[in-house]
């Protein structure tokens, strides 16, 4: 059962609603629906302009999809982040699922990663053990991604991408699964909340994706005047750890709102930890402040969130990130 409904999501046929299921382009499927509520039978069909996908974004990395696994070049800052994000993930995953496997953690799990870009999260993720669809809007991505994991035998029957937004995939489940519960035991989004053009049908979608009790990762830039200075002054304009461009500060949102947001799409926090960079170093440290980057830990606590929460974000006020 958990491996066949893992398969039919990561083996959907190629073209089937015009996005490719593990390949190597991207084409804009049908307009992407979002069903917030199922218990209340309310439907509600979302307009383009409630898609995460923010177009420009899509063309900054679809620019940029050759040059993931450049451990020095542009996304090297990434590649360090994994040695905060892959334990912090684990073992908070652990703290909830009980292991069987020494070698392998993670064996057993379903995790989504979203805006997996090259695979640089998903990979060590499905080396823990776990199951990982990585899926991002940029095709070239996942085609470098798909390469990258393919010299890798371990991680053949465990990772699997797909050239898709979550609000598609959301959609296709919904459609599969009338008024099941979400499939994934954790949602990652590492680095991604800041480039998406919708954060309500972000945080709708993670809600049907995820099993109740699922977990959700997430780590992003909070929008203060210092993560200003240091995130686009500094890692853009003067250090260039970052292509100038790479970061729109209206849309870096602060560890409080993500919070509001995330409980009223039916998840709880449990914990919020401020991130460093030291770019001298080129390494990451846990720190006390949330000021500049942040991890974020939430689960999934109810199904659906409260009809008149779903109608309001359904609503076009409700796009309040855009
Ligand atoms: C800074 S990169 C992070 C990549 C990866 N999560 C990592 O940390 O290595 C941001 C990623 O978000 C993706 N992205 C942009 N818009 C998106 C959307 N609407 N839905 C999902 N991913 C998106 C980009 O294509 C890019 O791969």
């Amino acid at each position: 059962m958990y491996w066949s409904k893992l398969g039919r999501v990561m083996l959907a046929p190629c073209g089937r609603r015009a996005v490719a299921a593990c390949g190597f382009s991207w084409t804009a499927a049908r307009s992407p629906r979002s069903v917030c509520v199922r218990n209340q039978r309310l439907t509600s069909v979302r307009s383009a302009s409630q898609t995460t996908v923010d177009p420009d974004e899509v063309r900054r990395f679809q620019s940029l999809a050759s040059k993931w696994w450049d451990e020095q070049g542009q996304f090297a800052a990434l590649h360090a982040m994994n040695d905060l994000r892959v334990p912090f993930i684990r073992d908070h995953l652990l703290s909830v699922h009980t292991t069987r496997h020494p070698g392998k953690p993670l064996a057993g799990l379903k995790i989504l990663d979203v805006g997996c870009g090259g695979g640089l999260l998903t990979e060590p993720l499905g080396r823990l053990g776990a199951s990982v669809l990585g899926i991002d809007p940029v095709g070239d991505s996942i085609g470098t991604a798909q390469l990258h994991s393919s010299s890798d035998p371990d991680l053949r029957d465990r990772v699997c991408y797909r050239a898709c937004t979550l609000e598609e995939l959301s959609a296709e489940e919904e459609e599969e699964e009338e008024q099941g519960p979400g499939q994934f035991d954790a949602i990652v989004a590492s680095e991604v909340v800041e480039h998406l053009a919708n954060l309500e049908t972000f945080a709708c979608s993670c809600s049907l994706m995820l099993k109740p009790g699922g977990s959700l990762f997430i780590t992003t830039m909070n929008k203060t005047s210092l993560s200003y200075v240091l995130a686009i002054i500094a890692a853009e304009q003067l250090l260039h750890i970052v292509p100038r461009g790479t970061h729109d500060w209206q849309k870096f949102i602060s560890p409080e709102e993500l919070e509001r947001l995330l409980e009223s799409n039916g998840f709880s926090v449990q914990s919020v930890q401020g991130m460093l960079y030291n770019p001298v170093s080129g390494a990451w440290s846990w720190a006390n402040s949330t000021a500049i980057n942040y991890a974020l830990h939430a689960v999934k606590v109810r199904n659906d969130p409260p009809a008149e929460q779903a109608e309001e974000s359904s609503s076009p006020s409700a796009d309040a990130h855009s």
